[in-house]
Order: structure tokens, then sequence, then C-alpha cells
């Protein structure tokens, strides 16, 4: 289990909430394989996983791009390796080649504890004001 406590808040409530989301999901995966639901529920809570943690990027990518976080694209690679590492889980484990286990779930909380504690505190503090930007056009 993973909880979510003050020191993983970047000061952005919207991001935190976010965070928050994805550790509750991470723990359904813990509460999953602890009452050994079945394959096809713990491949929904990846692909749920999945597609949270895009969303989430999603929002923090832009979040970052709004206030000018110089670090951008090193933070970009840094989520799509661990989309691509969460995208083939699911692969190998719908196709019988990786058993869920709390070892594959470590992993995704360690990922996350790491990330959120290192990179995403990078931008944390950094609130330019988020006015529109006053060009037009790409
Ligand atoms: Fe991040």
């Amino acid at each position: 289990m993973i909880k979510w406590e003050e020191r993983y808040s970047v000061d952005v409530p919207h991001i935190d909430k976010q965070h928050q989301q994805l550790f509750s999901t991470l723990n359904n995966f813990y509460e999953g394989l602890r009452n050994r639901e079945s394959d096809e529920n713990m491949a929904r809570m990846i692909e749920k996983l999945l597609l949270y943690a895009k969303e989430h990027f999603a929002t923090e990518e832009k979040h970052m791009q709004a206030v000018g976080f110089p670090g951008l694209d090193n933070h970009r690679k840094e989520h799509q390796a661990f989309i691509e590492k969460a995208e083939d889980f699911h692969k190998k484990f719908t196709s019988g080649k990786l058993l869920l286990s709390l070892e594959v779930t470590n992993f995704i909380k360690e990922w996350i504890h790491n990330h959120i504690l290192t990179e995403d505190m990078r931008y944390k503090g950094m609130k330019r004001a988020m006015r529109k930007s006053s060009h037009t056009g790409g």
C-alpha cells in the first residue's frame, strides 16, 4: 500500500489530487492481488492504471509547459518510459508470459514514489502567473 502524505505535495492542487487518485488506483491493485482477483479483473486494473497515468502525465506536462519548466523534455521521457514499461507488463500478463506479483506492483509503487519525490519536485514552486498567452498561433 502507498499512502499519500504532505511530502508528496507539489503545491499544485489539481496535480496533487491526480497523484492521490494514482495512489488509490495502485492500492486497488494491492487489494486485487491480496484478494486473488481473476486475471481478467487484474488485467482491467492495469488498463485502468495505464489510462489514468496517461491522462495524469498529459495534465502534468501541460502544467509544466504553462509555468515554463525547463526540464520538460526529460520529464516527458520519464513518463514515456513508465508507460512503455506498464504497457509491456500488460501485454505480457494478458498473453500469459507474466505472473502478476508483488514485485511488479512494487516496481510501479517505487517508480511513482521516486518520480514524485525527485522529478515532480523539480517543478514545485514554479508558479509563474498562469495567464493566457497573448500571442496567437503556434
Ligand atoms: Fe511527472
